[in-house]
């Protein structure tokens, strides 16, 4: 097991052993998760080093690959998925030891698998009923690319503006690549500090993207204003509606919804339905763009008609119909019977499961 100094880089961390004082009294348990507050405290002991689980790795994607094969007939595209996501990966880590790689390098990992989910569903509705944290950001990345220029087509833009959504949503979260492992893969909620942190990676996003062969101002601007919301109470820059480009209220919206449904650390998801009622709630809140919200919305679904979902009564169900008014609560079938969700309003879709 690694020996890991004791300093600021090991909150996060998991202790490996438990941990005793020269006198014999435990000071932290094993599989403990230091804080700043158990720093201080081991220092004030001056415990030096502790024995660490070295689990800070986004995984290898094994998990997620059985499972996709399990779910999924189509083994081709999901092999596709599963290759790109291994080479986004390799690109991704490959920019914290090098510089940044050129646009071509990314292109060519992501549109192959974004034609082949488009026009194979099966595979995009499978991908909200993944279990576990698996190669989250990657996956993430993948995600929000995917469904970045599915909606620009829902918005009938050009096929020019299709791939530059596409891209833009693949490289959105670039910047968490230089945000500390400990911060980026802490199980647990972060503290202050932490998120300030972590906040930064819009603005490492559009230094890379700068830097990037291939690179465009409107692509880095995309990495920097994805947090941002149109009532000017997101970041970095807190800016309001007519200044933040089309493209970034687009990549608020794919990436608020991918994450919502892959939540990485509670490991528990949200239903793409239930993801969708959330978005509609931004919507009319005015954070997030009301039409593009309810393009989305309707499509996502749509999408689902057919598919077996767990109700919050822990009933199975099967998605029947969607409601024009109402595309978050459809109609289903219970065993026998069908039950419109509109006017059981206390039941919610909580888990799709195939
Ligand atoms: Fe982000
Ligand atoms: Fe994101």
């Amino acid at each position: 097991m690694p020996l890991a100094p004791v300093d600021l880089s090991l909150i996060g961390q998991v202790l490996a052993a438990d941990l005793y004082t020269e006198q014999g009294i435990l000071l932290l348990g094993q599989n403990t998760t230091i804080t700043a507050a158990h720093v201080i405290l081991l220092q004030k002991q001056r415990v030096r080093e502790v024995d660490i689980i070295q689990s800070l790795t986004e995984g290898t994607g094994k998990e997620v690959s059985s499972q996709l094969f399990q779910l999924e007939a189509d083994s081709e595209t999901v092999a596709a998925y599963v290759q790109a996501l291994d080479k986004t990966r390799l690109l991704f880590d490959e920019l914290t030891v090098s510089g940044a790689p050129s646009l071509d390098h990314f292109s060519s990992i992501f549109f192959d698998v974004a034609e082949k989910s488009t026009k194979h569903l099966g595979l995009f509705r499978n991908l909200y009923v993944l279990e576990g944290a698996d190669s989250y950001t990657y996956r993430h990345s993948l995600n929000v690319g995917i469904l970045c220029s599915l909606i620009a087509r829902l918005m009938k833009w050009d096929e020019e503006r299709v791939a530059f959504m596409g891209t833009a949503g693949f490289l959105h979260d670039i910047g968490k690549m230089r945000v500390p492992k400990e911060i980026l893969l802490k199980p647990g909620k972060l503290s202050a500090e932490e998120f300030a942190i972590m906040k930064k990676h819009t603005v490492y996003g559009y230094e890379i993207i700068r830097e990037m062969k291939g690179g465009s101002e409107l692509l880095a601007l995309c990495a920097l204003l994805h947090h941002e919301r149109l009532d000017g109470s997101g970041y970095p820059e807190q800016r309001k509606v007519d200044s933040i480009p089309i493209e970034c209220q687009v990549l608020a919206v794919a990436d608020m919804f991918d994450a919502i449904c892959s939540d990485r650390v509670y490991k528990g998801r949200t239903s793409p339905f239930e993801a969708a009622q959330l978005l509609w709630k931004e919507a009319c809140n005015g954070t997030l763009n009301v039409e593009i919200v309810a393009h989305f919305v309707r499509y996502i679904a749509l999408l689902y008609v057919g598919a077996k979902a767990r109700l919050s009564s822990g009933e199975e169900v099967e998605v029947i119909l969607i409601h024009q008014d109402e595309p978050m609560r459809p109609l289903v079938r219970r065993m026998g019977e069908f039950l419109d969700l509109r006017h059981d309003r206390k039941l919610t879709i909580e888990k799709m499961i195939g």
